[in-house]
């Protein structure tokens, strides 16, 4: 017999809540950034994605309710900076405050690497400029793709992980 069915042990497995399910998937972390002249935010994100080689195009799953997407939804373009270890209290200021009430990049002092209107955050590992493609509603956030239009290498650091609902250096 090949595969379990309901009530097989699993050996070696422990069930869990299928909604922990993202808890036990090693993620990157990054912040997904955008302005459009007047204004300008990031917010740190861990469910992103690569989803096609050729064109070179991500997914970022978004919150509608986060002020990023307020700036982003009427922008052509994004930013995505991939952050490194000694990157953590970035990822906590921009993950944790929001563009709402607060300059987070005055709050994490850092003076964003601006790639026309789209604010960057330097010393990341690397950074990209998207192009917003389709945004699909699922669950309870949106799936944003993106073709990435513009890529820069950048700090050779080892890259944060989001893993068992905390960041790792
Ligand atoms: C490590 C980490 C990963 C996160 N990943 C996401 C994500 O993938 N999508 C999302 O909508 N929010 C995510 N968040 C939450 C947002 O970053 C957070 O709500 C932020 O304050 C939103 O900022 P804004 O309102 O300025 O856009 C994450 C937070 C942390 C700390």
């Amino acid at each position: 017999m090949c595969g379990a069915t309901d009530g097989d042990v699993m050996k070696g497995f422990v069930e869990m809540d299928a909604g922990d399910a993202p808890k036990k998937m090693p993620l990157p972390v990054v912040v997904v950034s955008a302005g459009d002249g007047k204004r300008m935010n990031g917010m740190t994100a861990a469910w992103i994605t690569q989803v096609s080689a050729e064109p070179p195009m991500i997914m970022v799953a978004i919150r509608k309710s986060r002020y990023t997407w307020e700036i982003m939804k009427d922008t052509e373009l994004f930013g995505i900076s991939v952050l490194g270890a000694g990157q953590k209290k970035i990822a906590e200021i921009f993950g944790t405050m929001s563009g709402m009430d607060t300059d987070k990049f005055g709050e994490a002092g850092v003076e964003p690497v601006m790639a026309g209107d789209v604010p960057l955050i330097p010393g990341s590992i690397s950074a990209f400029v998207c192009r917003k493609g389709d945004v699909f509603e699922e669950g309870d956030h949106l799936a944003v793709f993106g073709d990435v239009i513009k890529a820069w290498a950048g700090d050779d650091s080892r890259p944060l992980m989001w893993y068992d609902w905390s960041i790792k250096e």
